[in-house]
């Protein structure tokens, strides 16, 4: 039942323009559609017209003014076929759809009591029978007909009319006039209130900006109106993109199975990524709302005005949005922590995706259920895709040849070659061997030697790259990998650098291009034995493997001249020490961190010189998943265990330096968002975090103090969270103030299960399955299934229990979830694509909840990831 890339066709018929009417109602709505169509011109032969639908009553099929009768077409599970049309036609479909019951979250349903669509992959083939692939592209006009209860009535496009209609109902009418797949459409129909700001566009386009919100959070939209009006002005400086219709209307909803959907003109979000509020938005949910709004935004040409050919094209969307996001982001904040945060969240979700059983390609050959296929790789690997031919044309080239690509397709469904052909033009070569990252999957290991010729004042880097084998191919061919790498001398400057065969030195950065299996480059014209920073700005998804001594790291986590490098240095030292430790536990040794370790780490912190963000994430241990990672076989508890009792040791060792910065680091009153700020933060709760593992009752007040007296929800939060990781006695009532303080807040109450599920407390499994009882929980809701049962299984030290208790628990959550929502269901699955990279005792565990899952009546979605878990 997989669907393959090599068996594209074109479409057999195309569809010119839809007409929609619906009657909404919540448990029986009537939706009308008349198609006009005609047949592929590609296509000679007359063929049978096949349409998508599911979920859904078919009333009536209406061909050219005729009804049909029910032996001119035959209805299946997955939808219609229709025996007989003309070469062009006219075509009249009614059907009936239940938005009020339909708990999936796809299609058309209700959501707080408002109507809500999803169509993106296969969303509107729940609403109507229609060929709901992306290269049919179509020009929508819609009529939404409803009670006035529902007072706000919206679609794509531009409003052309509306109206009071009889017995209190009232319809709405509207014309998107950009031709669209039907992935693209949106409706949404309800009692809403709309925050209005306006932008002028640089050729002079007045553009109405919407955001539509529930009535409770109509003083929460400012953040989001405000990173809309500043993506809008970034697309147009960077990439001279403006945008093309007279309104932007976003809609927030509480039920969302993804962040949000790009909707030509009408963005539906996930109100997480929309509403901000300093008393109730961390630092971090403000950034993740201006890089969403970007995001959305973004597409409206990355996307939209260019979309996709087929499902197998998803990264041309993604991973190019995704990079333009980043970059957006990067030019908004500190770039060198966006980059960071970027690359850390590549290495902790995307290289075990890519190392598991669910490894593919950035365009994937194959799939059963394209939903499973909204993944890390195809998003930000394929991000690291684009950010590697930027590197390789420079930026100047690789604007340009976004733009030609732009401008070839417009108004079309195109694939990711359309892409690379439009890059090789801009730049001038060929990219034919580079292209092999969007077909081979696999994180490529690349080992670097160096040699150093005292007499030739030369320095040789010998580099071999392998890449292992993942499901799609044993063996893998070389890839192109894009080095940036610098030399510092021993005074901590940058050298210029100057390769064998050229006259002078220039650069102090150079990106050298691997190509083959085995590749080495020389550095001539050296005084002294420099040191080697490799991969600067991480320029390429790889693991690096190098001998670096400790002192090399250690000169360069306090020199290098690219920032990102300084902080890999660091992480890099930081994760020698960690596997270190880690078999001296497995070997029944003390397991400590070294004196030296300790040494540099207090100095490091010691530096008031340093951007605070920057210093937080230098100080920052590699992550649990990062060091699980790194093992061939791994006991999460044991992982635990070290990183945990290294984090004590530097609370303890260091406790002045920490509670010195901590002081320094006070709140100043007014909030603010600026780097600065937000730095500050960042460093003071990282102090309290450290310092809280000591278990002192006077650092437990300062903690009280800050969760209390707290104006903002950065400082609250983090005050709450080590107060919930905590054996205190106050630990239970902070629990229950936060729950009274914000129970009317649903993204409040999401943070209060996730904190609980996130703590390091030996009792915190009983806890879980407490809150799954409390009133609060809720399986419908999937930010707050997330919250609780999500945020449990990346609780590493505690779902990974010995007694596998914590795999059955996912088990019987997934299963229960995937009868409702089987996209989320599968996602939640994820934690189980793992088992073969843990130890045998919790790897036979996993597995027989993998085999009992296998044994259950599955969602087409969790089949898919099951069975390839175990194949
Ligand atoms: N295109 C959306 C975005 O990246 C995500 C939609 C995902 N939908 C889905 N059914 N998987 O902004
Ligand atoms: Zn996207």
């Amino acid at each position: 039942e997989a669907i393959h890339l090599e068996d594209y066709k074109t479409p057999a018929y195309l569809v010119d323009q839809v007409q929609l009417t619906f009657q909404l109602e919540p448990s029986a709505t009537l939706v009308r559609s008349k198609l006009q169509m005609s047949r592929n011109l590609d296509r000679t032969e007359p063929e049978p017209l096949r349409l998508d639908g599911n979920s859904m009553e078919l009333i009536s099929v209406v061909l050219d003014g005729k009804t049909l009768s029910g032996d001119n077409y035959q209805l299946d599970a997955e939808g219609v076929t229709i025996f007989a049309v003309p070469e062009k036609f006219c075509l009249e479909i009614e059907t009936k759809i239940d938005p009020a019951g339909n708990t999936s979250l796809e299609g058309l349903y209700q959501s707080s009591g408002n109507f809500c669509t999803q169509c993106e992959a296969h969303g509107f083939r729940k609403i109507t029978f229609y060929p709901d692939r992306p290269d049919v592209m179509a020009k929508f006009r819609v009529r939404i007909e409803a009670e006035k209860k529902y007072p706000v009535l919206l679609s794509n496009g531009n409003l052309i009319a509306e109206g009071e209609l009889e017995n209190g109902h009232h319809y709405a009418e509207w014309e998107d006039p950009f031709p669209k797949p039907s992935y693209l459409f949106a409706l949404v129909a309800g009692d809403l209130v709309c925050i209005e700001d306006s932008y002028k566009t640089r050729s002079g386009r007045d553009v109405l900006l919407q955001i539509f919100v529930e009535e409770r959070n109509k003083d929460f939209c400012d953040h989001a109106m405000l990173s809309l009006k500043k993506s809008m002005k970034w697309d147009e400086d960077v990439f001279d993109l403006e945008y093309d219709l007279d309104r932007y209307m976003i809609v927030a909803v509480d039920d969302f199975n993804m962040g949000a959907m790009e909707n030509k003109g009408l963005n539906v979000f996930n109100s997480k990524y929309v509403l901000a509020h300093p008393e109730t938005a961390t630092d971090a949910d403000y950034l993740g709302v201006e890089s969403v709004i970007a995001h959305e935004y973004f597409h409206n040409w990355t996307g939209n005005r260019v979309t996709c050919r087929d499902w197998f094209q998803l990264s041309l969307k993604e991973g190019l949005t995704v990079y333009r996001d980043q970059q957006f982001s990067a030019d908004m904040n500190s770039a060198a922590v966006c980059r960071i945060d970027d690359v850390r969240i590549l290495r902790q979700h995307q290289f075990p995706e890519d190392a598991g059983p669910m490894a593919h390609p950035v365009r994937p050959a194959s799939y059963v259920e394209i939903n499973n296929f909204y993944t890390m790789t195809v998003y930000n690997k394929g991000a690291e895709v684009i950010r590697m031919m930027r590197t390789l044309l420079g930026e100047e080239k690789f604007v340009d040849g976004v733009k030609l690509y732009l401008k070839r397709h417009d108004g079309d469904a195109a694939t990711c070659d359309d892409f690379v052909r439009a890059m090789e033009a801009a730049g001038q070569r060929d990219l034919s061997q580079f292209k092999l990252w969007y077909s081979q999957a696999g994180t490529p290991q690349v080992l670097i030697r160096s040699h150093y010729d005292e007499q030739a004042k030369s320095l040789r880097l010998d580099m071999v790259q392998h890449c292992p084998p993942t499901p799609e191919a044993e063996q893998k061919q070389p890839f192109q990998i894009p080095l940036a790498v610098g030399l510092l001398a021993a005074d901590g400057s940058d050298i210029p650098l100057q390769l064998e065969g050229e006259d002078s030195a220039g650069a102090t950065t150079r990106v050298l291009e691997l190509c083959e299996k085995e590749q080495s480059f020389t550095f001539i014209g050296l005084k002294e034995q420099p040191i080697l920073s490799p991969l600067r700005g991480f320029s390429a998804p790889v693991r690096l493997k190098a001998d670096f001594s400790d002192d090399e790291l250690a000169f360069r986590m306090a020199h290098d001249a690219d920032s990102f490098n300084r902080w890999e240095a660091g992480q890099t030292l930081a994760l020698k020490e960690l596997l270190r430790m880690l078999s001296d536990l497995e070997e029944g040794r003390q397991f400590v961190l070294s004196p030296k370790f300790i040494c540099a780490w207090r100095h490091a912190l010691e530096d008031r010189q340093a951007d605070m963000s920057l210093l937080t994430q230098l100080l920052t241990l590699p992550s649990e998943q990062y060091l699980s990672d790194q093992l061939e076989e791994c006991n999460p508890q044991a992982v635990r265990e070290v990183r945990d009792r290294a984090r004590w040791q530097l609370g303890s060792e260091c406790q002045a330096a920490l509670m010195e910065r901590y002081q320094e680091c006070a709140d100043d009153g007014e909030y603010s968002l600026d780097p600065q700020a937000v730095g500050r933060r960042s460093l003071r709760n990282f102090c309290l975090t450290l310092l809280m593992e000591l278990h002192d009752q006077r650092m437990t007040d300062l903690c009280l103090e800050q969760y209390y007296k707290s104006q903002n929800m950065t400082d609250r939060l983090a005050a709450f969270a080590v107060m919930v990781d905590n054996p205190a006695q106050d630990r239970l009532a902070v629990i229950n103030d936060f729950y009274q303080r914000w129970q009317e807040h649903p993204l409040l109450i999401d943070k209060w299960f996730s904190v609980q599920a996130m703590s390091h407390q030996p009792q915190v499994f009983a806890e879980v399955e407490l809150l799954l009882r409390h009133p609060a929980f809720s399986m419908s809701n999937p930010n707050r299934f997330r919250s609780l049962v999500g945020a449990f299984t990346q609780n590493l030290g505690a779902f990974h229990r010995g007694d596998g208790a914590g795999y059955r628990f996912l088990a019987d959550q997934v299963l229960l979830l995937d009868q409702k929502n089987p996209q989320v269901a599968a996602r939640m699955a994820g934690p189980f694509t793992r088992w073969k990279r843990l130890e045998p005792h919790r790897r036979e565990l996993m597995k027989a909840e993998l085999v009992r899952m296998q044994a259950a009546e599955l969602s087409k979605d969790l089949y898919e990831i099951v069975s390839k878990s175990l194949s």
